[in-house]
């Protein structure tokens, strides 16, 4: 959960949409929906709010408001909400403060044979959102470094969707070699975590703010992310896609990374307006990354498949500011081993304050999620 914070910081201020807070509303019957009439739903609203394209090509600033984040950033009772059940759209009133600005389509996960894995990671083909965001304002120039998140939100028969969250690392590439692609790095559903802390003092504070978060979360030690760094796959493991339906054993990979494939690393990003250029250069039909998957902490990354955007880009106030896709809380579990798999030493799960080893087994998940 750490990545879109850490964008957010960097002393900047954060951009938000203000006065313009007003959420769209879901059908009542939206939860019992099919996947499909799901992704139609959002689909229709994501376009129906895009953004207009001024002379330039560019996204109109007009709309938003500068104003520091800090208030609600290292509020611990506003951040733990993101942890919370509940819908596709953010609460009425709630501005979206983590990765504010992005660009959504439609893609599909393709696993290949094989797979060990449950749920979405098990071999077949899964249709989902996903969400390219970067600086929370917006641009990009030198003072102003792109710094890449993804998300993907997988919508069940009947069932919440399940989330998923990827980045680079808690600093941002382009503060460590300047690139402008967003397609330059990996980006992992867990990283290391060791830059942490010392980057700035309100960096510092962001994350003291999102350990008591996690700390605070109900239910027992696999009821929350093993740190800021690592958010869980294990939901997305738990249930078959579309159907919603449990499966009779969840084998969740502990980490999975998105590598861009060649045709992605051709895209530079130069515009001002990164989000726009990304719009009109980026095709529907692009095989953007391809997929790895470490089944436990101690574990070589093995191939798991390929992503491939399959709509076009779009940018607007829906996908920016109502959509809502709620962090996930439960951690992996050495018991997800598959039988061939290698059992977790933590003596040799990386450096000691990435503490990626799971805590001890007897903490099962033990909540039904509720958070106010
Ligand atoms: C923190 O957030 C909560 C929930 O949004 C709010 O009620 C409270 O007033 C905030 N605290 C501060 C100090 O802003
Ligand atoms: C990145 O750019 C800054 C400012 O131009 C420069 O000082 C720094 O050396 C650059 N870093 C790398 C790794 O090129
Ligand atoms: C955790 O769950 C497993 C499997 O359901 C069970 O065998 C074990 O007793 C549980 N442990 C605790 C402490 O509840």
């Amino acid at each position: 959960m750490m990545l879109p914070f850490r964008w957010a910081l960097i002393g900047v201020h954060l951009l938000m949409l203000l006065g313009t807070l007003t959420n769209a509303i879901l059908p009542d019957n939206y939860e019992g929906l099919t996947s499909t009439e799901k992704m139609n739903i959002l689909w229709s609203n994501i376009l129906n709010d895009i953004y207009p394209i001024d002379q330039e090509g560019n996204y109109p600033p007009s709309t938003v408001t500068e104003q520091t984040v800090g208030d609600l950033l290292f509020n611990a009772t506003f951040l733990k909400e993101v942890f919370a059940e509940g819908s596709d759209e953010l609460l009425n009133g709630r501005p979206k403060i983590i990765s504010p600005t992005g660009v959504i389509g439609q893609f599909e996960l393709i696993v290949s044979p094989g797979s060990p894995y449950t749920g979405v990671f098990s071999s077949g083909s899964y249709l989902a959102l996903g969400r390219l965001s970067g600086d929370p304002d917006g641009t990009l120039t030198q003072a102003n470094p792109l710094k890449p998140f993804f998300a993907m939100k997988f919508l069940y028969n009947g069932k919440k969707s399940e989330n998923l969250f990827a980045g680079y690392n808690t600093i941002g590439q382009s503060m460590l070699d300047n690139s402008t692609s967003f397609f330059r790095h990996q980006l992992s559903t867990g990283y290391d975590s060791t830059s942490d802390g010392a980057v700035n003092p309100s960096q510092d504070r962001l994350l003291a703010t999102l350990r008591e978060v996690v700390a605070g979360l109900p239910g027992g030690p696999r009821d929350r992310p093993q740190n800021t760094g690592i958010l869980g796959l294990v939901a997305m493991a738990s249930v078959k896609w579309p159907s919603g339906e449990k499966e009779a054993r969840t084998f969740a990979p502990f980490r999975i990374v998105f590598t861009p494939t060649a045709e992605a690393k051709l895209f530079r990003q130069t515009d001002f307006n990164y989000r726009a250029q990304m719009v009109r250069e980026i095709p529907a039909n692009i095989h953007l990354f391809s997929v790895t998957a470490q089944r436990s902490p101690c574990d070589v990354f093995k191939p798991l498949g390929e992503l491939w955007l399959r709509s076009n880009l779009v940018a607007g106030h829906y996908e920016d500011q109502i959509l809502r896709f709620q962090q996930p809380f439960r951690q992996w579990d050495p018991s997800f081993i598959t039988p061939d798999g290698i059992p977790c030493d933590t003596n040799e799960c990386g450096p000691v304050d990435i503490n990626v080893c799971p805590p001890d087994p007897s903490g099962n998940y033990t909540h039904n999620y509720q958070m106010g």
